[in-house]
C-alpha cells in the first residue's frame, strides 16, 4: 500500500479561518506531514494540477476558484494514505460527506468543499511531484 497522499486546503476554507482546525485535525488521524507549503495558484497552474478534469462541466469553475487565494499544499504519510485520507476527507459535496469528515465540518458547497485529496497511489505521486521538489519530501532524494 502507497504511504503518501496530497492535500490541499482551498481557499474558501482558509478565508473562513478553518486553516488550524483542519491540519489539528489531519495530525489527529495519525498523517505525518513531510512537507508544507502556502501558495497562490495561478489560473495556468490550477489548469494543468487539474489537466484530468479539463472536459467536465465544472473545470472553468473549479480552476477560477482554486486560483482565487491562498491555498496549503500537504504532502502526507500514513499507511494506505490515500484510503485513509479519502475516507477523512468526505464525500465530494459536504452535506453528503458524513459526519466529523473535514468536508462536512468545514466545505460549504461542492465546489467550495474545503479540501482535496489524491484519488489514486499513482495519483499521489504525481501530485506530490506537481508541487514539492523531491528534496523536499524526506526518504524522496
Ligand atoms: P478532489 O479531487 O478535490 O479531492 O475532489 P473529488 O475527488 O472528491 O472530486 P472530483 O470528481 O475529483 O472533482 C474535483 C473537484 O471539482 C469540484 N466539483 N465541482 N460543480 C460540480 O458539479 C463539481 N463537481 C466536482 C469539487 O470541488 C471537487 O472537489
Ligand atoms: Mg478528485
Amino acid at each position: 500500500m502507497g504511504k503518501l497522499t496530497l492535500g490541499i486546503i482551498k481557499p474558501g476554507a482558509i478565508q473562513r479561518g478553518h486553516r488550524e482546525a483542519i491540519i489539528e485535525q489531519i495530525k489527529a488521524a495519525g498523517f505525518t506531514i513531510l512537507a508544507q507549503k502556502d501558495l497562490h495558484m495561478a489560473l495556468e497552474q490550477a489548469e494543468n494540477f487539474y489537466d484530468v478534469h479539463r472536459e467536465r462541466p465544472f473545470f472553468g469553475e473549479l480552476t477560477t476558484f482554486m486560483s482565487s487565494g491562498t491555498v496549503v499544499t500537504l504532502a502526507l504519510e500514513k499507511e494506505d494514505a490515500v484510503a485513509a485520507f479519502r475516507e477523512l476527507i468526505g464525500a465530494t459535496d459536504p452535506a453528503e460527506a458524513a459526519a466529523g469528515t473535514i468536508r462536512r465540518r468545514f466545505g460549504s458547497s461542492v465546489g467550495a468543499n474545503a479540501i482535496h485529496g489524491s484519488d489514486s497511489n499513482a495519483n499521489a505521486e504525481k501530485e506530490v511531484a506537481f508541487f514539492f521538489p523531491p528534496g523536499d519530501i524526506p526518504g524522496n532524494l
